[in-house]
């Protein structure tokens, strides 16, 4: 047993623990809003963020304490003070950077520890609506900053002849969409076309229509509850899927059914968590947290649905590839890439 690898591998556990704890101080501070009352970077006493935020005086300073051990506060005079960097994270929802939103994503992974310890022991399956309701929430934070940041103004246009069709109107389907982050953003930004989401779990339908309602493109936006082999709607130019493929049981019953409602010159926006190809290569810390959400909820939900491929977060280009040629797409290319996401493009 080598002494000095044993110290450097508690080390990383402690910091992974400390992490952990962290992530549900941050969803706290979320929830109670302390992040967006230290928003404007003054200094303040616990006492103070205790009056503005109408929380607990004790437990607000033990709170502060955490932010401050963790750098996600600074301490200066005994007092503390939210620096404009960790406030985009952290207390800006429009900031492109802000996660702070997303982190309920992992909150629903402890919450649902024992669901996923009996899908484990059992047939892997768990459904996605069988899930605490603060994945879906989680979920709609965790990917929009991403949606509004990079969308309009790079996937679409990465795309061959797409924008030009929104811009003329055009229809849209936007498969898996959950509470339609994607939808409206993309309804907001071509005022000519029209956009149907699509999710089979009906709270998540019903959620995306008050967010439609709430940005003013109700009325050219429709979102129906039908699972992505099951809509009967046709003649689209784009369908999109955002990081809800490899949810999927049947990635390629859902591809295939893209292909007859697609026009004949139509495009497949896929975009999918970022990985390559290997798992040797995927060992890394944008690897690890897909890896462990797949473990915890994207497997689990392909497995509780008919075929159950169980993709992965994590598949990776080729084996996306694979599914779509098998669907009988003749053209798949990677149209553009983040650290987080892999863009895909399919046509006939
Ligand atoms: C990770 S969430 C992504 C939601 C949304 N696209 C977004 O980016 O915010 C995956 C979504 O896929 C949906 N989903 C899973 N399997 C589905 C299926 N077979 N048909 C339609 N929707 C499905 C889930 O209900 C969930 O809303």
């Amino acid at each position: 047993m080598d002494e000095a690898k044993l110290q450097e591998f508690m080390g990383r556990l402690v910091n992974d623990m400390g992490g952990a704890a962290m992530l549900a101080s941050v969803i706290i501070g979320e929830e109670l809003g302390l992040y967006r009352a230290m928003a404007d970077g003054k200094p303040t006493t616990a006492d103070e963020l205790a009056a503005k935020a109408r929380t607990n005086p004790r437990l607000t300073r033990e709170w502060l304490s955490a932010q401050a051990a963790s750098g996600y506060v600074e301490l200066s005079d005994g007092k503390f003070r939210l620096p404009p960097e960790q406030a985009m994270a952290l207390a800006h929802e429009d900031s492109p950077v802000y996660v702070a939103g997303g982190a309920s994503v992992l909150g629903a992974m402890f919450i649902d520890k024992d669901k996923v310890v009996n899908a484990m022991r059992g047939d892997g399956a768990l459904a996605w609506g069988d899930h605490h309701p603060c994945l879906f929430s989680g979920t709609e934070k965790f990917f929009r900053p991403g949606y509004r940041a990079n969308l309009v103004s790079t996937w679409l246009p990465a795309l061959d002849g797409v924008v030009a069709k929104l811009e003329r109107g055009a229809r849209v389907a936007d498969v898996g969409c959950g509470h339609g982050a994607s939808t409206v953003v993309m309804a907001q930004a071509y005022p000519k076309s029209r956009f149907f989401g699509f999710d089979y779990h009906a709270p998540s339908i019903a959620a995306a229509r008050e967010r439609a309602a709430e940005a003013g493109v109700a009325e050219r936006t429709e979102f129906a509850q039908a699972s992505a082999k099951s809509y009967a709607a046709k003649d689209f130019d784009l369908i999109c899927f955002f990081d809800c493929l490899h949810d999927m049981g049947d990635p390629i019953g859902a591809a295939r059914h893209a292909y007859q409602a697609l026009k004949p010159d139509g495009t497949v926006l896929l975009v999918e968590p970022f990985a390559n190809d290997k798992l040797e290569q995927n060992l890394n810390p944008v690897g690890r947290m897909f890896y462990a959400a797949s473990t915890l909820i994207c497997t689990p939900n392909s497995l509780s649905q008919e075929v159950g491929l169980g993709l992965g977060a994590q598949a990776g280009e080729a084996r996306l590839r694979a599914v779509f040629e098998e669907a009988g797409f003749k053209r798949f290319r990677r149209a553009t890439e983040t650290p987080f996401n892999l863009v895909l493009e399919a046509q006939k």
